[in-house]
């Protein structure tokens, strides 16, 4: 065993959390706080925050999109420059939060922000960063991963950064209370699915990551077999919980890892506009058949210890599309209107990013992608 793990992100948790924002955000700071469509309007949670900065200087800047833009954080970032900002806020879910990293990094950036996606540079320095979390997915609150679209050319890249951890996400699951059971179900697939990329490779010894992911796996398919209670505030904040568990990095600390499901969903999301978790269930069931050979021992064991099967791997990855099913959330690309240049797409985006030998043993290739799709196709 081997890694380094440091996670500088505070956490409060609970009801009622969001006054703490008075506290948390020192009274000297020029805030922006930045949030998306407008949904923090319907469910009492704009009223809190700015209840709870009713006495710091903040502006707004409100419009960030799901799966957010370079061209609308990059408005973003003359209002920080211009009003020189010294905190910024993000209210939201992965999106906004998201686009907030990017912000706080390209605000002190003096090229073309685009370089961190495209790795032609790294983050060096940023504003610090809140959080106040309304959507359980991503775990974009506490780590440092950034998902950012180009609009203009339809790529959706990423960027880890240590300047991108937040200095604290403020979770309170009552303010899920307003979320559609599409994004409730999307929440659930994408922390199963962070899961997953970090457990379903090649076995090792290391007993505590595998152990809390089963932990995981086992509160999402409980959560998905009890989606008739997904009202409940049990239920919420157990999700809330764990999808920020799944994708803090911490069970994938010192384990190998395989996010080509994640890579080719982005690409589905960016030329279909496919939702990310949606993007994600169409992929991974044939991912895991297709490289059924290097996964075998992996899944059988999540067969064993989270679904109570033995000796059917063929069953442990239907009992994966059943919990995505149960929440609503379709296995099939059929299932979608997508033209017949989905395998050319997704193949020439991945080409482009040089993602052509993916997964832990890097034997992913596009012909490999080219079946799975077929297969999902189908
Ligand atoms: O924009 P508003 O009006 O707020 O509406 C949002 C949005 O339409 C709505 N919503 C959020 N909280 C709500 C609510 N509606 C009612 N009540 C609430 N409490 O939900 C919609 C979707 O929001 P979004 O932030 O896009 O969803 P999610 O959290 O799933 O984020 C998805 C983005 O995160 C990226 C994805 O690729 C995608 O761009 N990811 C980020 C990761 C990371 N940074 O670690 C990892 C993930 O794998 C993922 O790639
Ligand atoms: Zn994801």
């Amino acid at each position: 065993m081997e890694f380094s793990y440091h996670n500088p992100t505070a956490i409060e948790f609970g009801v009622g959390q969001i006054k703490k924002l008075s506290n948390l955000i020192d009274k000297k700071q020029k805030v922006l706080v930045v949030y998306g469509g407008g949904s923090i309007k319907n469910n009492g949670v704009y009223d809190q925050v700015t209840k709870a900065l009713e006495n710091h200087e903040y502006l707004e800047f409100s419009g960030v999109e799901p799966n957010p833009t370079i061209e609308t954080m990059n408005k973003a970032v003359k209002i920080v420059r211009e009003e020189k900002i010294d905190f910024v806020l993000a209210v939201g879910g992965g999106s906004v939060i998201d686009g907030c990293k990017y912000l706080v990094a390209a605000s002190l950036y003096d090229g073309d922000g685009w370089d961190f996606l495209d790795g032609s540079a790294e983050v060096k320095k940023a504003l610090p960063l809140g959080v106040v979390l309304t959507l359980a997915a991503t775990g974009s609150e506490s780590n440092h991963l950034t998902v950012l679209s180009k609009k203009e050319t339809d790529e959706k890249r990423m960027y880890f950064s240590n300047h991108s951890y937040p200095q604290f996400a403020i979770m309170d699951p009552s303010v899920m209370a307003t979320l559609s059971d599409r994004q409730l179900g999307n929440g659930l697939v994408d922390a199963f699915v962070h899961t997953s990329e970090q457990y379903i490779t090649h076995p090792t010894s290391t007993l505590v990551n595998d152990g809390y992911a089963e932990t995981l796996f086992r509160g999402l398919v409980k959560l998905a077999n009890t989606w008739e209670e997904r009202r409940t505030h049990t239920w919420l904040e157990n999700l809330m919980h764990i999808a920020n568990q799944a994708l803090n990095f911490q069970i994938g600390a010192g384990v190998p890892q395989d996010w080509s499901t994640h890579l080719i969903g982005h690409e589905l999301t960016a030329y279909y506009n496919l939702d990310h978790a949606r993007s994600l269930a169409v992929v991974q069931p044939y991912l895991l058949e297709v490289m059924h050979e290097d996964k075998k021992e992996k899944i059988a064991q999540l067969g064993e210890n989270v679904f109570g099967i033995s000796n059917d791997n063929k069953a442990v990855i239907k009992a994966i599309e059943d919990v995505y099913n149960k929440v609503g959330v379709p296995t099939k690309l059929s299932e979608y209107v997508i033209d017949d240049k989905v395998i050319e797409n997704v193949s020439s985006a991945l080409t482009k990013n040089g993602y052509t030998a993916m997964g832990e043993n890097g034997n992913i290739t596009l012909d490999k992608v080219a079946t799975i799709l077929t297969m999902s196709m189908k």
